[in-house]
């Protein structure tokens, strides 16, 4: 049996959940399997709270965007009454995909472009050619995803039998004082990855790897002057603070900040950044002056679409000349590097060599990530 068609065992993931000095890392499973990929769409990606953009990526009526989870088309839109929507894109008639381009506005109805079956902007069915009174179409809607918002972002989630995100975010740590519902986005870069999702999120959640392979980060913030590093977890995350060097003051090329800083933060947030990973997929990054997002979308065991954002206080944005290109190009070259290294990694996650290997005391956090998804998998495998 080759590391591709290796099933995921229940021994694997107990050793992985096992104490941190005690534990390994997940099995070659995990990173290369058709068969686990397909169980994590379906257990973990079709049934979680997914954060898929911003409130403000849809400020008006008939704005829209697409999104794809566990191999779902679903559209996110903003209707005539400013709410906002998600459906399934798929005609109630036949199923034919309806919209096509990833974003779009000035949407005034959605038109099927097979019968012209079109439906209104919250998913109700407007006009079926031929069937005005039949009594089948009275109440045809396209198939409702189930969409909220918290702190200007957007999450979905394709289960309807899921918990209410509020719910299912109960314990995230208050992050009100970044005033992220106000923020807005300065710049977004997609990446794509030729790696599991899974290793992006470990590798966020170290700085074990920060003196070698981020020369720029380790002269802003070390690792090993962490003195104070408080690492939480939760049911829906896990994260913690990294100390800044002295007389830095936010991450960026030149360590120095020329953005108004959030207003009313603590003394102490200007000293840290936050490192917290929303499981499964959304990495959230809060800084003195901006906060950086990344979601890692699942395409294939060795493929991943990553969308980072740049959120930034209103006043930034608004200032003439506004020029975020120290700190753009300073998360943009650290991620890069973290991607190569993913790749790299995905590369030994293939070989006949690959084993499950220690953790160090200061991966705890990649393997608080990683007894997460082994208890989450252990109830599907
Ligand atoms: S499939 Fe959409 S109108 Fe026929
Ligand atoms: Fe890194």
């Amino acid at each position: 049996m080759t590391q591709a068609t290796a099933p995921l065992t229940a021994a694997d993931l107990a050793a992985t959940r096992r104490p941190l000095a005690e534990a390994v890392t997940l099995p070659a499973a995990a990173y290369v399997s058709e068969s686990v990929f397909a169980l994590e769409q379906r257990g973990i990606f079709a049934r979680s709270w997914l954060c898929a953009g911003r409130e403000a990526d849809i400020p008006k009526a008939g704005d829209w965007f697409l999104r794809e989870i566990a191999g779902e088309s679903v559209v996110v839109t903003r209707g005539a009454d400013g709410a906002i929507h998600a459906w399934h894109n798929v005609c109630r008639h036949r199923g034919s995909r309806l919209l096509e381009e990833a974003r779009g506005s000035g949407l005034k109805r959605v038109l099927c472009p097979y019968h012209s079956w079109s439906y209104e902007l919250d998913g109700r069915l407007q006009q079926a050619p031929g069937m005005a009174d039949d009594p089948r179409c009275r109440d045809l809607r396209l198939a409702p995803v189930r969409v909220a918002a918290r702190d200007g972002f957007l999450y979905l989630n394709l289960d309807s039998d899921a918990v209410a995100l509020e719910t299912a975010l109960a314990d995230l740590p208050d992050f009100s004082r970044f005033r992220m519902g106000d923020l807005v986005c300065g710049r977004r870069i997609e990446y794509d990855v030729a790696a599991n999702w899974k290793l992006l999120c470990e590798n966020y959640s170290e700085c074990y790897h920060c003196p070698n392979a981020h020369p720029q980060l380790h002269r802003i913030s070390d690792l090993f002057a962490r003195a104070d590093r408080v690492n939480r977890s939760g049911q829906c995350f896990n994260g913690g603070p990294m100390l800044m060097r002295e007389g830095v003051q936010t991450m960026s090329m030149s360590g120095r900040s020329n953005l108004p800083q959030i207003p009313g933060l603590p003394a102490d947030d200007h000293r840290h950044v936050y490192y917290y990973v929303i499981y499964p997929n959304f990495l959230l990054s809060p800084h003195p002056d901006y906060v950086l997002t990344h979601t890692a979308w699942p395409l294939a065991p060795d493929r991943t679409r990553v969308i980072c954002e740049w959120l930034f206080t209103a006043e930034a944005v608004a200032q003439p000349g506004f020029d975020p290109s120290d700190v753009i190009d300073f998360w943009d070259v650290t991620n890069r590097q973290d991607w190569k290294l993913c790749e790299r990694t995905q590369l030994g996650a293939g070989s006949r060599g690959f084993k499950p290997g220690p953790y160090t005391p200061v991966e705890d956090c990649v393997h608080v990530f990683d007894s997460w998804y082994a208890g989450r998998m252990a109830t599907l495998v």
